[in-house]
Parts: structure tokens; sequence; C-alpha cells
């Protein structure tokens, strides 16, 4: 979604923006923007479309000494809420002086009112943004001190927002703040960066500080002065990021995603990593706090998330069922705070989220919280606003996921749900000797990922009979309709074919009626229990045309003769099958979008973290 850069420092603060931008490209947006302070006067570009256009037209209009000369300066890539993706609407925005400018991640939910009330006042507006009314109600505010101005405007502002200010009446300084939408902050030698996501900040510093919500920043070259919104001093801890620039980068590999399948033997090693006991056959997840008394006296597991996020969860729910003996479900988190949800203490709530940010996802731990369950969070980034509101939970370790379209992330959120499954399960139901030899199951997985990706060019070939459907099925039962889910949504974001993806006996139900000749249904039927009725359902399909891919057990001849394809999956633990099963499909997702042509890392109209409800 939108993201922001900002930086003070030694020189060059446009080409440091625009290339800030770019590290930011990946989580998807529609136009993009940069103002920089020059002769103590506000200069802007902006452009529809990639920062490459931006970059284009910036070079264009400004004179080159303008690139060397700056050292302060905010940009942004925006994914259009308030009006299209034009360039009027694009960040940064202006005050009604042309002295202030903005860029703002999140909704400013009133502006409908304070924009009324500004042009009441004589303002005048230019864009349909609800950014551009906040611009104005700092600069309405400003009484010669822009911090006071900046927190008096917020505490007029209803709704989210991460923000960065700058004023050409106060140079040498930009104003950041943040409310739910993430705001960090980077400690380099004699410059400093603001950004959305530290992805922006890697390659000039890893130490940070992130903000927490209703901080605001006064960020100068070599300060940084946090304070709340009522002016009082705040304290937060820098942090090291711990990651390295190259990890951001694609190496070698054609895109993102690619790169990101084939990390997937390393990220589950690290997400694996010291967190399997095979003296007690339990795991060791010291981020859950909880003791075993507690474990054991759990009533339920809920699980929560969105998208790719939410099917992990489903795989989870199978998990902690069969391996747990505890009663699970899974809840999509954006329905989850309006539905009132029943929560006790008894109650573990786990928020699965790879960006810790998403507002929905968020919004489900606070609900959780209010309701005294017992709330943690998985996520893949450190740091991140559901992380630090959990205080528990596990990190996934998957490294720096870039592409819109989450593939390392999933199966490490799989593998880390089956870790927390074992550790449950060992509590409640599992001998020593059960646990051992599901660890051992668990342990095995970076090898099973790496066959399936030894399977990478037979996959490419298969997806070539594929890529040129419209539509597509993807049946599973038990364990493996989640992956069907997964399997589905991961075509349709990337290739965009229509893809559903149901569970197998759903089919006859009323999907059956679109099958005709040719109609491509992706069958995820390794040998697990129920895969003869899954054979049964494949039937059914071929009987009315369809054109069957299988995921099959490797030796299952049975299946494999079921189907016109076939992907094979190395045999083991059904719960365990999924990964590779799901792996599989993101690689014939991915082929069939290179097929197509598609922009495979930047789908249309998506964004890799979403934090607008
Ligand atoms: O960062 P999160 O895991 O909370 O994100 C949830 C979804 O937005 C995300 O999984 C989305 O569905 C991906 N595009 C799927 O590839």
């Amino acid at each position: 979604m939108c993201g922001i850069v900002g930086y003070i420092g030694k020189a060059d603060a446009a080409t440091m923006l625009i290339n800030g931008l770019r590290r930011l490209e990946y989580r998807g947006y529609d136009s993009a923007g940069v103002a920089v302070l020059d002769d103590d006067r506000i200069v802007i570009a902006k452009a529809p479309g990639k920062v490459a256009a931006l970059s284009e037209r910036a070079r264009a209009e400004w004179p080159a000494e303008r690139f060397s000369r700056t050292t302060i300066g905010i940009a942004h890539t925006r994914w259009a809420t308030h009006g299209p993706p034009t360039e009027v609407n694009a960040h940064p925005h202006l005050d009604q002086s042309g002295e202030v400018a903005l860029v703002h991640n999140g909704i400013i939910e009133n502006y409908r009112s304070l924009r009324a009330r500004l042009v009441g006042k004589g303002h005048h507006f230019y864009s349909e943004t609800d950014t551009e009314v906040l611009a104005h109600l700092i600069g309405d505010c400003d009484k010669g001190n822009l911090f006071q101005a900046v927190c008096d405007a917020l505490h007029q502002v209803e709704g989210t927002f991460g923000i960065a200010v700058l004023s050409a009446r106060e140079p040498g300084k930009i104003i950041t703040a943040r409310r739910g939408s993430p705001i960090v902050i980077g400690i380099g030698d004699g410059e400093t960066i603001i950004a959305s996501d530290a992805a922006a900040i890697l390659a000039h510093t890893q130490r940070v500080i992130y903000l927490d919500d209703n901080d605001i920043a006064i960020v100068t070259a070599d300060s940084v002065d946090i304070r709340d919104l009522h002016n009082i001093p705040v304290t937060r801890e820098i942090a090291e990021l711990g990651l390295d620039a190259a990890a951001a980068e694609k190496g070698g590999f054609e895109h993102f995603m690619l790169k990101e399948i084939h990390e997937q033997p390393d990220s589950l090693a690290n997400a694996i990593r010291g967190r399997l006991d095979f003296n007690l056959g339990s795991s060791v997840l010291a981020g859950m706090g909880t003791s075993p008394r507690e474990l054991a006296e759990l009533g339920r597991v809920v699980l929560i998330g969105c998208g790719t996020s939410l099917h992990a969860g489903l795989v989870g729910e199978y998990a902690f069922e069969d391996l747990a003996d505890v009663h699970a479900e899974v809840q999509q988190a954006a329905e989850f705070r309006y539905r009132n949800p029943i929560l006790g203490s008894r109650d573990l709530v786990v928020a699965i989220s790879q960006s810790g940010e998403t507002a929905d996802t968020l919004a489900a731990v606070r609900e959780a919280n209010q309701k005294g369950a017992f709330v943690m969070s998985l996520c893949n980034v450190v740091g991140s606003t559901i992380a630090r509101e959990t205080g528990r939970g596990v990190y996934l370790h998957a490294g720096p996921e870039i592409s819109v379209a989450s593939t390392k992330a999933f199966t490490c959120q799989v593998v880390v749900l089956l870790m927390m499954a074992l550790k449950l399960g060992r509590g409640r139901r599992f001998s020593r000797e059960e646990g051992i030899r599901f660890a051992r199951e668990i342990e095995m997985v970076p090898a099973l990922v790496g066959r399936m990706i030894r399977q990478n060019a037979r996959i490419a070939d298969i997806a070539e009979g594929y890529a040129h459907n419209e539509h597509a099925f993807f049946i599973g039962r038990g364990p493996m309709y989640p992956v069907a889910l997964e399997g589905a949504l991961k075509l349709k974001e990337i290739s965009y074919i229509h893809a559903e993806g149901y569970h197998a006996a759903e089919l006859k139900h009323g999907p059956i009626a679109l099958l005709v000749k040719g109609t491509p249904v992706i069958a995820i039927a390794c040998d697990i229990p129920g895969k003869d009725k899954t054979l049964g359902n494949i039937e059914e399909c071929r009987a009315r045309g369809a054109r069957i891919l299988g995921i099959v057990t490797e030796g299952d001849q049975e299946a494999a003769e079921c189907m016109d394809d076939f992907i094979t999956v190395p045999r083991c633990h059904p719960l365990v099958a999924t990964i590779p099963a799901v792996v599989a499909l993101q690689l014939f997702a991915y082929h069939v979008a290179r097929i197509r042509g598609c922009e495979i890392d930047q789908p249309r109209n998506l964004a890799k973290s979403v934090t607008v409800e």
C-alpha cells in the first residue's frame, strides 16, 4: 500500500528519496511524488504510474543542480483511495500557502467536514484526496511552530495516519507522526531517513526507531526528538534491523516471486532452526510465553488473518485439532471485531500476518485483547505493529518478502503453526515418541520443498497447457482444502485468471455447472485420508470434460492415472504435505502468469501491506 520516504542529511535528497521509493515499489502503488526544499522553497514533482516515470519527470523538469544540492525532502508512493491515481491526486500535497508539504499513509475519515470548514475560511483544494485536507489543516494551525501545528491538526483528525511534513518556514527538520500506519526512523551517520517500511532504510543503516501510535517526532540530520501529541517527551528504543540489504534484491531471478519461491528451503530451515526438541519430542517457542499448565488448560485456539495468512490459519486449524486435541477455529480478521466474538481467558488467539501491519488483523488483535483472550502473533516483519502490540508470539524468520504474492511467508506460517500444534499436543495428548516422530517430519520440510523446486522446469512445461484459459477451479479436502484456496488465490492475483478454490465435495453443489470441455480443475489429491473420495470428485469433473491437473503423492499410480497432467509431492505426514503441495501451486501460478506476460511482482490493484480496512 502507500509508501513514505523522508530524508534529511548530507546531500542529494532527491536521488535518495527516489531510490527509497524504488525499494518500496513492491508494496503496490499507482502514482508517486517527491518534494524537496531548494533555496528554502518547496519544489514538487509527481507522476501517475511507476517511480521510473516520476524519476524521468523530476529529471526533465528540475535543473541538474537541484539533484546535487538538496539535502531534505519527502516522497510518496500512493495507492489510490480518495480519487483516481492522477498526478493531481498524487502526494506530496501542499497547504494553502504552498510552504508546507505533506505525505500521508492511511485515511482521514472526517476529511469532508474538515474540508468544508477550511473552504469556508477561503482555502482552495485541487485534489480529491483526504490528504490535501490534512496539509491545509496543518498550514491553518501553523502560527510559527510547525511541530505544534501538526499536533493541533492531528488532534482534529479521525482515522489513521503515518505522515511526514516539510515546511519552507522551518528548514532543517521533518515532522513525522503515526496512528495506525507504521513509521520507522533510520539513524544514519549525519543523515536520518523516515520510512513507512524498513526496506527503504536498509541500504543506509541498520539502526532504527519504530514510532508507536500517537507518537510525533521532530527529525533533523542528527537528532530524533519523540513526543506524544500533548508534547510530552517519550522514549523509544533504538533497534537493530538485522536485515541484509542484499536480501531485498532479486539476486539473478527474473522476479522477486520466483526468488522467494526458491528461497523456501532456506527460509523454512530458518523458521525451524533451534525450535525442535528431539529429547522432549516437542518444540521450543519461547516467544509464546506460555507455561505448560496454561497450554494444558486452553479451551480453544482462534486463528485470525487475511488472504494467504488466513489460509495458513486454516491449515493450522486441522493441525491443532488433530495433533493437540484442542478445539480450533479460523476467523476472517476483517469480520472479527464486528461480530462481537465470544472470547475468554482460556482462548488463545493467534494473529497471523506476514507484514504485521494489516489493518483488519490489527483491529482483531485489539478486540481480542479487550475481551481478555490470550493473544499472540505470528509475524514475519520484526518490530511490526501487530508483533509489538501482541507482545508475544513467534517470528517466521522468512526474510524480507517483496513480491506482493505471498509465498515463503505462507510456508513458514504453516511450519510454525505445526510447531505450535506440536508443543500444545505434547502437553495434552502426544507421548514423547509421538512427539519425536512428528518433530522428525517437520525437520524434513526444507528438504521436501527443495525437491519440489527441482521440478520447476517440469511445472513450467505443464503451465503452458493451462495459461490460455480464463477460468480455473482448485479442489481439495482435509488439510488440502486450504491448499486449494491458496492455489486459487495465487493464480488469480498474479495471472488474472478467474480461479476458485473449493472443497472437493462442494463442486457438485453448484460450481460444477460451470465446467465445460477443457475447463482446468487443479485437484490436490495427495495420498491422505479422503483421497479416494477426491478421486471420485475428479471423475465427476472428467465426465464433464474438465482438464485435470493433479497434485499427487510420489508413487501413487492410481491417482496419477486419473489426471491429464500431474505434479508429484514427496510422501510425508498429511499436514506436512500441505507445504510441498502449495509450493507446486506457487510455481504453477508463477509460470502461468509469466507465460501470460503479467506483471508478477506488483499485480494491478494490489498492495503488499493492506493498511486500510
Ligand atoms: O501481511 P499479511 O499477511 O497480514 O497480509 C494478508 C494479505 O493481505 C496477504 O496475504 C495477501 O492476500 C497476499 N497478496 C496473498 O498473496
